[in-house]
């Protein structure tokens, strides 16, 4: 959560005052948003979740992925956009990133075969994948495209929001997003027929409060209705995300402006796509050596990209001991459709993901920084860059005060 007051603390009172908690036929917050963030992203429909785990598996759902099919996603990312591919009784296919911490168009590209039906660019830290590089190889090879923008609120690429690029978007609200109601999620759809598919996936019920579309048989699935608390809080948040977004590109520009003559001793900035337009929450820098970043971060307390735990295949368990359901009838690894999907993980099969990771080192930036804060940030980059890589001995440093990084967020294991 990077800013909520007084404002979403009425909201949320109010739907309690008027005991108007349900959606359907209650309250009108989740319709509000609906429409309002439909508009603010630039597509037809928005349909909210309780999670973007949820929105991820009823995106899958909706358009249609199922056993047999293999969808390709990366490296890094979430462990829910593996996990969702597999709630739809699909196989996950997983693929090396490039230096910009997203999917790799050549690794997609090299991964196609004959039972791939789907890739999911994830916009990780709130960076933009190569978008126009992905909906061109998707459209030679008839690949749907499942943007997983649960980082990316607030974000775009070239012009055009995350979420809206692809045929359907999937986002999260959850706690660490730049946009919050403590959970929650929901999928940006332009197609009539997709989104109430979507709909029906979020919430199996959706068609008794809403009407039956002929057109569109509804199918079982699991409820995960949000709910007007989460609808009201959102509305405010919405009115919140520009300026909070524009306050950390101000400060991600300062901090890049300061530290740029710092690319001589080898901190270089890392290499993003469409990037005036991310919606990041850090600055990122890629060192020359795994070993260089982990000093980096020792002098200035900031994140190794590939320490944050359960964003990295490599501790992605379900996949690893191909457990994709509790049942194992149910589970898409044993499924007999899905036989001829490629399905063996191993810890080392994205070395090269691992090894850019291991040297990519991000630094927090937030809404709420002061002028003096940035030059703080600019001063400590500076000092480990140079006791790192310009041979300074660390007891010459003036490291200022800084704010510890958070290490629930980015999952650090505190040393005792
Ligand atoms: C890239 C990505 N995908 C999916 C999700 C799942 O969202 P949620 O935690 O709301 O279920 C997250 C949440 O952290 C995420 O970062």
């Amino acid at each position: 959560m990077y800013a909520a007051g007084q404002e979403e603390i009425d909201a949320i009172a109010n739907v309690i005052r008027n005991h108007a908690l349900f959606r359907y036929g209650v309250g009108g917050e989740c319709d509000r948003f609906e429409a309002r963030y439909a508009r603010y992203l630039g597509v037809k429909h928005f349909a909210l979740a309780a999670s973007g785990s949820n929105a991820l598996a009823a995106a899958m759902t909706a358009v249609g992925l199922g056993p047999g099919d293999e969808v390709i996603i990366p490296a890094h990312t979430y462990m829910a956009t593996a996990t969702s591919v597999l709630a739809a009784g699909a196989i996950p296919l997983i693929v090396d990133v490039d230096e910009t911490l997203t999917i790799d168009p050549d690794a997609v590209e090299a991964a196609i075969g004959p039972r791939t039906r789907a890739v999911v660019p994830v916009h990780m830290w709130g960076a933009a994948c190569n978008m126009n590089a992905i909906m061109k190889i998707a459209e030679k090879h008839k690949l749907i495209v499942i943007e997983d923008s649960c980082q990316g609120v607030g974000g775009g690429y070239e012009g055009r929001k995350f979420g809206s690029i692809g045929h359907v978007g999937a986002f999260s609200f959850n706690y660490y997003k730049n946009m919050t109601c403590g959970e929650g999620g929901g999928v940006a759809v332009n197609d009539d027929k997709l989104a109430e598919r979507t709909r029906c996936a979020i919430d199996p019920c959706h068609f008794y409060w809403h009407g039956r579309n002929d057109e569109v048989k509804p199918f079982a699935g699991n409820g995960a209705r949000a709910s007007e608390l989460m609808g009201a809080m959102l509305n405010v948040q919405l009115d919140r995300i520009d300026g909070m977004i524009g306050a950390m590109r101000a400060e991600k520009r300062k901090i890049l402006e300061g530290t740029g003559s710092l690319d001589n001793l080898g901190l270089r900035r890392t290499k993003m796509n469409s990037a005036d337009s991310d919606c990041a929450t850090q600055v990122m820098y890629t060192l020359p050596t795994a070993d260089a970043a982990s000093r980096f971060v020792k002098i200035f307390p900031s994140v190794i990209a590939g320490k944050t735990g359960r964003h990295t295949y490599t501790e992605w368990d379900q996949l690893l001991i191909q457990s994709g359901a509790a049942h194992p009838a149910m589970n898409p690894f044993n499924m007999p459709a899905n036989a001829e999907c490629r399905k063996v993980y191993t810890k080392e099969m994205c070395a090269r993901s691992l090894e850019i990771l291991d040297r990519t080192v991000m630094v927090a930036t937030h809404p709420q920084h002061s002028a003096d804060d940035i030059a703080g940030i600019i001063n400590n980059i500076g000092v480990a860059a140079r006791v790192v890589l310009g041979g300074m001995k660390l007891d010459e440093a003036d490291l200022r005060r800084a704010a510890p990084v958070d290490a629930q967020k980015f999952d650090l294991k505190v040393e005792a």
